[in-house]
């Protein structure tokens, strides 16, 4: 490989938590940007098993979600030769830079945190020492590689803005070293709502599973769920703030197909609600039938799934240490 061409990229770093199913919010919001950006980055991407335990995971379905998590990002088209993928905790500097920098990180800017405020009071059994220092081990994440970009959804924006604020207080007290990273807003990236309440977010954690498409969903429960999803009392495919069922699956139509909501609008004059919700089910279906494909040939080949994901450890990790040594040399570790 050409280390200067590669070098000369800027890199654009992302993980994701293998904490439950993938759904169509998750693909057409992040993952495929995901894919389009290994064209013009050099890309890190990881399944982020440590932060997934910060919430309780029963040990045998963490230990299936990671595989296919993994296997996932492979079907959608992370290239894996090209670009780095791996496991988060197969890469042992992240924890390590992680205390690095929470020594350097104040208990009061960790209890500003939006998510920590709602996951604790979503899971009020377990505020455990972890969920509060999630962002730090996101930061150690971030700053290990040297990232450049990091495209993150809303919800985790104030984590990035975070990871920025503890680079730049590490570069001040101990010399020069990480990167401070810049936030990437895709130029497309669409935000999927529930099929069931179209105020929230689709979250695969909702317990409403007509809430939510999974990727792996099958091709007649994918269109079910569609034509059970909510509308408004109108008839009329049309944009608005006050149609926000349509609306979400005129945007997830839109999405899929690359045309604009204006098309999609006329597309659709005429027709009633059953039958466009029936067409945004084809359609997604029709999207995810190869990715589908692919999965259920990767996730076969245990043997090649494990030889790709050690090697995307080992990638990382050469990358991850060097940083992970130097910020120790800063701090006056004796190396
Ligand atoms: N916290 C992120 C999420 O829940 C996942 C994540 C972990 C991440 N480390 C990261 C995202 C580093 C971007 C960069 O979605």
């Amino acid at each position: 490989m050409c280390e200067t061409a590669q070098s000369a990229k800027k890199r654009a770093l992302s993980f994701i938590q293998p904490s439950g199913l993938i759904t169509i919010g998750n693909y057409l919001g992040a993952l495929k940007n995901w894919v389009e950006m290994q064209s013009e980055f050099d890309c890190i991407y990881a399944v982020a098993d440590l932060h997934a335990i910060t919430v309780y995971q029963e040990p045998q379905k963490l230990r299936s979600q990671i595989y296919s998590t993994y296997a996932l990002l492979l079907a959608i088209g992370i290239d894996p030769e090209k670009h780095t993928v791996f496991i988060q905790s197969h890469v042992p500097y992240h924890t390590q830079l992680a205390w690095l920098l929470s020594c350097n990180t104040q208990f009061g800017e960790m209890s500003r945190m939006t998510q920590f405020k709602d996951k604790s009071a979503k899971h009020p059994e377990n505020v455990n020492v972890g969920l509060f220092s999630y962002p730090v081990l996101m930061a150690a994440d971030i700053l290990l590689y040297n990232s450049d970009l990091v495209p993150v959804g809303a919800d985790q924006k104030q984590h990035l803005e975070i990871a920025r604020d503890i680079a730049g207080r590490f570069n001040n007290r101990y010399g020069e070293l990480l990167t401070v990273p810049e936030p990437y807003i895709p130029e497309t990236g669409a935000s999927i709502k529930s099929l069931q309440d179209p105020s929230k977010k689709m979250s695969k954690s909702d317990d409403n599973p007509n809430s939510w498409v999974a990727v792996l969903d099958p091709r007649d429960v994918i269109i079910k769920k569609f034509k059970r999803a909510v509308t408004d009392s109108d008839s009329c495919v049309r944009l608005s703030d006050d149609k926000p069922g349509i609306s979400n699956l005129i945007g997830i139509y839109s999405a899929v197909t690359g045309k604009s909501a204006g098309e999609v609008e006329k597309e659709f004059e005429g027709v009633g609600y059953g039958d466009f919700k029936a067409a945004v089910g084809e359609v997604v279906a029709d999207m995810l039938a190869p990715v589908q494909k692919s999965y259920a040939e990767i996730i076969k080949d245990k043997a090649a799934l494990e030889a790709l994901y050690r090697q995307g450890a080992e990638k990382a990790s050469r990358i991850a240490a060097k940083t992970c040594y130097k910020a120790m040399k800063k701090v006056g570790f004796v190396l």
